[in-house]
């Protein structure tokens, strides 16, 4: 027999067990809500006007900086590194929006928004400069230095704080000098080894008269233009040779519209880090020494890679059928003669620590 009575009373006492169940979820939520919106934490008209992602963005430092080549080159790879790093030194709190390839300013205009203030780091070729901050020609005579170690030396010492200062004149500052590495020569006409192999050749150049000058007396003929313009000069045979690091000539594909390549190492192709001075000095002090570190730590970084980089390119470059050309001593030795000259008209130009360094190293 079923028994009403029973059933009534399991159904109340079932409604009082759900109606306390609800009583102690309902009262804690309903408090919680009324205390989150007492704080702010919740707009009940729905508009968020505090969002989570946004708090604290009066902290929060967006870098953004600005270079033309490819990602996967040791500049690329520096710049993505250092927007990392300073992320992560600062927790978060600064992040560095990074534009390659040329994407935001070219290498003919980007000194300028920095100037103006568009852009807040480049990472520009110094040769695109020489012409205008003088002391970096030294950086642009053919074989000057040794190796990047032996560059290095140099710009860690007083040469090196000359070489930082010029941009001084210019409002801006250089916190320091990323490397690419040292350049080789493409072409395709024929076989680059001795200065008569360069009678006739027709280069793409940086915007740098000492690079002009050197090609010159190498016996080529010369066309500046910004990076982004090489590729389609070569292709169209506007030009028929260019100069540029291994990472470089493979990341923009140089070497597909070229026969052969020389591994002469004869120029350097570097990069000091720049900001507008009024900017950095209104940076705290903080904020200052982990963007210092990161961009050190960067170039570190960088300076690993260059070889690993470099030899990778040289052995797609080689399997792609590209003909490669390694200077002899005797090879070496016969262009360094045929740019001696520019030591000299470098020198008469530099302040006299640099003459001195310039002197000491002109080819003999
Ligand atoms: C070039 O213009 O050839 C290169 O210097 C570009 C770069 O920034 O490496």
């Amino acid at each position: 027999l079923y028994d009403y009575t029973t059933k009534g009373e399991a159904d109340r006492m079932r409604l009082r067990t759900l109606a306390t169940g609800a009583a102690f979820v309902l009262v804690p939520l309903t408090l919680t809500v009324f205390l989150l919106i007492f704080l702010g934490r919740i707009d009940p008209a729905g508009a968020l006007d505090r969002d989570p992602e946004q708090e604290g963005l009066e902290a929060i430092l967006t870098l953004r900086m600005s270079h033309v080549v490819a990602e996967n080159t040791p500049k690329g790879q520096a710049a993505r590194y250092f927007a990392r790093r300073a992320a992560e030194l600062s927790g978060g709190r600064i992040r560095v929006e990074v534009f390659p390839n040329g994407a935001l300013f070219s290498d003919i205009s980007e000194l300028d928004a920095l100037r103006r203030g568009d852009v807040d780091l480049i990472a520009p070729a110094a040769s695109n400069w020489t012409d205008r901050y003088i002391e970096w020609q030294v950086l642009d005579l053919p074989f000057i230095f040794r190796d990047l170690d032996d560059l290095n030396a140099v710009l860690n010492g007083p040469l090196g704080t000359l070489l930082k200062e010029a941009p001084e004149r210019d409002g801006l500052r250089t916190l320091l000098f990323w490397h690419s590495g040292l350049k080789q020569i493409t072409t395709n006409v024929r076989p680059v080894l001795l200065p008569e192999d360069f009678r006739g050749l027709v280069f793409r150049r940086m915007q740098s008269s000492t690079i002009a000058r050197y090609l010159e007396l190498l016996g080529a003929r010369t066309v500046p233009a910004p990076f982004n313009q090489t590729f389609p000069l070569l292709e169209k045979g506007m030009v028929n040779s260019e100069e540029n690091t291994l990472t470089n000539i493979y990341s923009k594909k140089f070497y597909t519209v070229q026969t052969d390549l020389t591994l002469s190492d004869h120029g350097y192709l570097g990069y000091p880090v720049l900001v507008n001075d009024a900017f950095w000095r209104r940076l705290s002090p903080d904020d200052r020494a982990i963007l210092l570190k990161a961009l050190e730590e960067a170039g570190a970084y960088e300076l690993r890679l260059i070889r690993e980089l470099e030899a990778r390119a040289l052995k797609e470059m080689a399997a792609s059928g590209l003909r490669i050309h390694r200077l002899t001593a005797d090879e070496r030795t016969a262009w360094e003669q045929a740019v001696a000259p520019l030591y000299d008209e470098v020198a008469v130009r530099m302040p006299p620590p640099l003459r001195a360094f310039v002197e000491a190293r002109k080819p003999r």
